[in-house]
């Protein structure tokens, strides 16, 4: 089989998240969070960050310097609305300058409404773990498609619901840091049903626009493939983490241990389906772990490019839709792999067969990793955070050269990929 391979059904872009790149000051769960030792691995805040608030300009016109022309972007709600129902006219003006500036670049945005972060007076109140955050939240959507609808075409309501769940409201180490598999539980089927009230609100408005979730699917394994209990610990957190959440999501169905709420019809509610993907966990007496001997990244998650397609083929073949992968990457600080990596998984895309429309690589930039703070390093572009000297790593040169070809070529293969192997 030859190196090289063609990729035109696939547009290629990067994305980003607000809280993770914009630095500043804003009252959210995060910020206040970081404030507390401890917390951060490295003691960090996103008020740093890649200070891209700032730097809107240039960080656009690298973009295009390197052939870019998709990018995910986030909003941060806490600076729309910094009191509740009091909206900032000059934090909706910044982000419709960045919207234009990016389309006058020829970069086409998909636009998340929520990743991760909360205004913090919607946490005081319990964020989605109450119907309140519906009504809210429906309520600065509407804000948003009003003063920048006619820029976004394509729309992200929700970000990874599940691993929210799961960080802040199982393991509790992101905020709020609780510990209640009811309140996890409670949080995705709020979530889902925001998700399906805003994808309604963006129709109404703006038939046209295209919208759908960034849901983060992971492949689920037996560590041990004859161990029963393995096997069923892999079913069964497969089935709570993604398959019922992604069925109430895109159906409007919700079935245990989702409950039906009120209002919600059965239904289609999605225009595309995002993935992110990153990683297998091996299931070992009911516990994620790794599967030994396999390559891992910096942060230690197993390097599986075919898990990829098999998450995209599981996906299509429920809810047959087109497939936008909306974050695939890798922390990796000295940029040894990210090019086979990217090389892995671009090849397993291409070779799949399915209607993957879109890859967009995590991150453009290092940035803010949540509770690993500055210490994660995901960028195609290297930052330096005491500075704010960004460097274009050659993982990113080759993304470059992979979009500017439409694939990749054996002249790029030999350049960036040949040689450089996955650690384990
Ligand atoms: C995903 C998140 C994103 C980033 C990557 C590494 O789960 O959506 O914000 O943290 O992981």
């Amino acid at each position: 089989m030859s190196d090289a391979f063609d990729l035109t059904d696939c547009e290629l872009g990067v994305a980003t998240a607000s809280t993770q790149i914009e630095g500043g000051d804003a009252d959210t769960p995060w910020h206040r969070w970081a404030d507390q030792p401890g917390r951060i691995v490295d003691g960090t805040s996103p008020r740093r960050a890649a200070d891209h608030w700032n730097r809107v300009e240039a960080d656009t016109a690298l973009l295009a310097e390197l052939g870019i022309r998709h990018y995910r972007m986030g909003l941060e709600w806490a600076r729309i609305e910094p009191a509740p129902g009091r909206f900032d006219a000059a934090a909706l003006d910044h982000y419709r300058r960045e919207l234009t500036g990016l389309r006058e670049a020829g970069i086409r945005p998909l636009v998340t409404l929520h990743h991760f972060n909360s205004p913090g007076w919607l946490e005081d109140r319990g964020g989605f773990l109450h119907h309140h955050a519906l009504s809210v939240f429906d309520r600065y959507v509407a804000v948003v498609l009003d003063a920048l609808g006619d820029l976004v075409p394509e729309w992200i309501t929700l970000n990874e619901p599940n691993i929210l769940a799961e960080k802040a409201y199982v393991e509790g180490v992101w905020p709020p840091g609780r510990h209640s598999l009811a309140e996890a539980r409670r949080v995705m089927e709020v979530m889902a049903a925001a998700h399906i009230r805003a994808y309604r609100a963006i129709h109404a408005a703006a038939p046209g626009a295209r919208v759908g979730v960034a849901h983060h699917l992971r492949v689920f394994a037996p560590a041990v493939s004859w161990n029963p209990l393995d096997r069923i610990g892999a079913r069964a957190g497969e089935y709570v983490f993604q398959t019922a959440l992604v069925r109430a999501m895109a159906t409007g169905r919700f079935l245990a241990p989702l409950l039906q709420p009120d209002g919600v019809e059965p239904g289609r509610y999605y225009d595309f389906h995002g993935i992110n993907y990153y990683s297998r966990s091996a299931i070992r007496n009911f516990a994620d772990t790794v599967m030994p001997g396999t390559p891992v990244n910096d942060l230690g998650w197993e390097i599986r490019p075919e898990g990829l397609v098999e998450v995209a083929r599981w996906l299509h073949a429920a809810y047959p839709g087109p497939i936008y992968i909306t974050e695939n990457g890798t922390a990796d600080a000295a940029d040894a792999f990210r090019a086979r990596f990217l090389h892995d998984h671009l090849r397993a895309i291409a070779d799949s067969g399915l209607p993957i429309e879109r890859y967009y690589h995590w991150c453009f930039t290092d940035n803010w990793e949540w509770a690993e703070g500055e210490s994660a390093r995901f960028g195609l572009v290297a930052l330096d955070f005491e500075t704010q000297q960004r460097t274009v790593r050659e993982s990113g040169r080759f993304f470059a050269d992979v979009i500017a070809r439409r694939g990749v070529t054996q002249d790029a293969f030999d350049r960036w990929v040949a040689g450089r192997e996955y650690r384990r």
